[in-house]
């Protein structure tokens, strides 16, 4: 099976999963050389780490950001930080290639001046899962979530506002694009287990950027 089949079958196509949510087919691929160019020097500067749950468990994807505001977690809580905890730095700022992405995918999904200032990015090794989640830890509740796949596919799972809501199963493939937000913007979400598989490209792995407005819409922000 070669990938490449699936990325340029489906390539170009707007899928809607919700009033205001939408796959976009295909919508990275053209900026795929610029976004793997700068996502090299980011996870240089902050690598890749398995976070700890206020539950007490290890998550199976590794994480990192790039952006104003990165999200991290241990066990006192999710939240956002300006550093890294891992270095005590700024987290990597967002290339323009990323924010130009983001923007552009959102306004196929009809989301107009989309201003994004964290993007975090999940790298899952066959196995690795994401139970399902809302994303809740954003100052802003209307600006979209962008949701870039790469690598090996995924089973991403949309579901409703309440945690056992029916899911619907969606595909993702390398340069597939979720975009919800507005009234859709609660709904509950995740990944199944990632089936092995060897991409081009990026190898055994599927990584993820999800862009989001993290924090006050006047970035008055103290840092944190
Ligand atoms: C997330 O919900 O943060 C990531 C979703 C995905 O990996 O597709
Ligand atoms: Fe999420």
């Amino acid at each position: 099976m070669t990938l490449d089949l699936f990325e340029s079958t489906l390539m170009g196509t707007r899928e809607r999963l919700g009033q205001q949510a939408y796959v976009l087919r295909g919508f990275a691929l053209p900026y795929m050389p610029e976004l793997l160019q700068a996502l090299a020097p980011i996870q240089k500067q902050a690598p890749f780490r398995h976070m700890h749950t206020p539950g007490g468990y290890t998550m199976s994807v590794a994480l990192t950001n790039c952006g104003r505001l990165g999200w991290t977690s241990d066990h006192t809580g999710y939240r956002y930080t300006c550093r890294d905890p891992l270095s005590g730095l700024d987290w990597p700022a967002m290339p323009a290639t990323f924010l130009a992405l983001a923007q552009d995918a959102a306004q196929a999904a009809e989301f107009t001046q989309y201003a994004p200032d964290a993007c975090l990015i999940n790298r899952y090794l066959p196995g690795s899962k994401l139970s399902m989640h809302q994303d809740r830890n954003e100052k802003n509740d209307y600006e979209p979530i962008v949701s870039v796949s790469l690598g090996i596919p995924a089973i991403f799972l949309f579901g409703g506002h309440q945690r056992n809501d029916k899911a619907t199963r969606v595909p993702l493939f390398h340069g597939d694009i979720v975009v919800w937000g507005g009234v859709d913007r609660m709904r509950y979400h995740g990944v199944l287990p990632i089936k092995d598989a060897d991409h081009l490209q990026l190898g055994r792995q599927r990584t993820n950027l999800t862009f989001r407005t993290a924090g006050l819409p006047n970035s008055s922000n103290t840092k944190m």
